[in-house]
């Protein structure tokens, strides 16, 4: 299969992308540097991408950011910067991407456990992550020519644990074949409109 990989080149993302490669032809598009820059907030940016590259058998996002903060300090713009990125970003990607898959591809899209299990200053991120698991099981309804959607819903993986763990008390750390290993279920099994939440 053609794989385009958005976020490649991140800390899931190169797991994901050093698994994959093994099997597939794989393009990553990232923000600074990757085979194709893209910015996902940016739904013009979206589309140039799509135009470069041509038809791809799978879409995988593995990007987006939303702002972490208490309740109380979290302003307006703030959670616009969640609602263009990490949920509009995934949205337009969908939207736009649909039309460069070939008949019965898919898309995998990223949230995290914040969705079911926030924790403190994750009023935004939490918010947009369950937009997204919502997003994706209306619109597989909709989807044409066998094209599958589906988002992969981590806890906080492995690689990234020394970065976050102060702000996850007492959640197990997941190990990275686990988290490969949805990204692979969603692009090369046969399931759509599913969270396919690994938390333990
Ligand atoms: N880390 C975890 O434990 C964990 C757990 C569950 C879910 N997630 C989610 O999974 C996603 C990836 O996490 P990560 O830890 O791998 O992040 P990361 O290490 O920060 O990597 C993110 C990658 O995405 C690219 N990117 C960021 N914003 C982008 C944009 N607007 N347009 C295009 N590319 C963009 C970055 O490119 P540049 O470096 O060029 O900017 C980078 O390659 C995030 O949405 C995160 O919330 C993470």
């Amino acid at each position: 299969m053609k794989i385009l990989v958005v976020g490649g080149n991140g800390t899931i993302g190169r797991k994901v992308v050093n698994h994959l490669k093994n099997k597939h032809d794989v393009f990553i598009a990232g923000r600074s540097k990757g085979d194709y820059v893209v910015d996902i907030s940016d739904s013009t940016s979206i589309s140039t991408m799509f135009e470069n590259i041509g038809k791809v058998d799978a879409i995988v996002n593995i990007a987006g950011d939303a702002k972490w903060d208490t309740f109380d300090n979290l302003t307006e713009e703030d959670y616009y910067i969640g609602v263009k990125s990490k949920l509009m970003g995934q949205v337009n990607l969908v939207r736009i991407g649909q039309h460069f898959l070939t008949d019965n591809g898919s898309i995998t899209l990223s949230t995290g456990i914040l969705a079911d299990h926030p924790v403190r200053m994750t009023a935004s991120a939490a918010m947009v992550n369950g937009g997204i698991h919502s997003f994706v099981k209306a619109v597989a309804l909709e989807l044409k020519r066998g094209i599958r959607l589906n988002v992969v819903s981590s806890g906080l993986v492995e690689d990234a644990v020394e970065k976050y763990q102060d702000y996850f008390p007492g959640h197990n750390a997941i190990p990275m074949n686990k988290v490969i290993n949805g990204y692979v279920k969603s692009i090369e099994g046969a399931e759509s409109g599913k969270v396919i939440r690994i938390y333990d």
